[in-house]
């Protein structure tokens, strides 16, 4: 089964076409910048604008990084407030002209690794966090999903902990890939801590750069890094709209 998967994240949109069955690419991976200020109708324009770019027309799937419930954005941290209360729905499959389904980028991500990547077959709880712009997270059990956990927005040293912990966060402290490990870990363990997870799955813009953090993890629980890494979010979302068509 083929389906367009889009991942839109605070700073970077990408797409691929995806074989849902395998987890394979069929495509080269897009990226386009997220517009600024990242309205719905430009955010929207954007996402047409790839898949016409892949010369694609057929349903999508689009991983979105906020909470969605039946289709409506509820939260708006790394995108623009315009989007609280959006049927987002209802948007992507007007602007694309096709069947979209929506969910929780991280949820998407997490969806890929249970089914083709380090999560499969692993019992009990794995945890997914993505660490980009923000960090989100999926909660498996027993491979089951409990959709839009928001566990960078766990407050953490007295502010949520996407603001301590994300990508963006060394970005913006100018920290070295050891010095934010060390903060990842601080976060990581207070993830252990509340949930008693099996496996940690790290994926998102930094778990490409794994290698350089890994060493200054020193969790219980064993942390791997997405075997899709960043393009978890993308083959996740494109899942998802083949399962809605099932
Ligand atoms: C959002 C989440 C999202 C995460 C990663 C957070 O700020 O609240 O819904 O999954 O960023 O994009």
């Amino acid at each position: 089964m083929e389906s367009l998967g889009i991942d839109i994240g605070g700073s970077g949109i990408k797409a691929a076409l995806v074989n849902t069955l395998t987890g394979e690419l069929l495509s080269d991976r897009l990226r386009m910048a997220t517009p600024q200020p990242s309205t719905p109708e430009r955010v929207a324009a954007v996402v047409a604008e790839a898949a016409l770019q892949l010369g694609w027309h057929g349903p999508a799937g689009i991983g979105f990084p906020a909470a969605v419930t039946q289709g409506i954005v509820r939260t708006a941290t790394n995108i623009d407030h315009k989007w609280i209360g959006m049927d987002a729905v209802e948007l992507f499959s007007e602007a694309l002209g096709q069947p979209c389904t929506v969910l929780n980028d991280a949820d998407a991500a997490g969806l890929a690794e249970i089914a083709f990547g380090e999560g499969r077959d692993v019992a009990g709880t794995v945890i997914v966090l993505t660490l980009g712009t923000g960090i989100g997270s999926a909660v498996f059990n027993n491979g089951i999903l409990q959709p839009n956990t928001e566990l960078g927005h766990l407050l953490f040293r007295g502010d949520i902990a996407e603001h301590y912990a994300s990508d963006a966060a060394r970005k913006a402290a100018g920290l070295s890939w050891e010095k934010w490990g060390k903060r990842l870990d601080k976060y990581l363990k207070h993830v252990e801590n509340l949930f008693w997870p099996q496996l940690l799955i790290l994926g998102g813009g930094s778990s490409r750069k794994f290698e350089a953090f890994a060493a200054q993890l020193t969790t219980r629980t064993p942390v791997v890094a997405a075997r899709h890494r960043n393009q978890a979010g993308l083959i996740g979302a494109a899942m998802a709209s083949s399962r809605a068509r099932t």
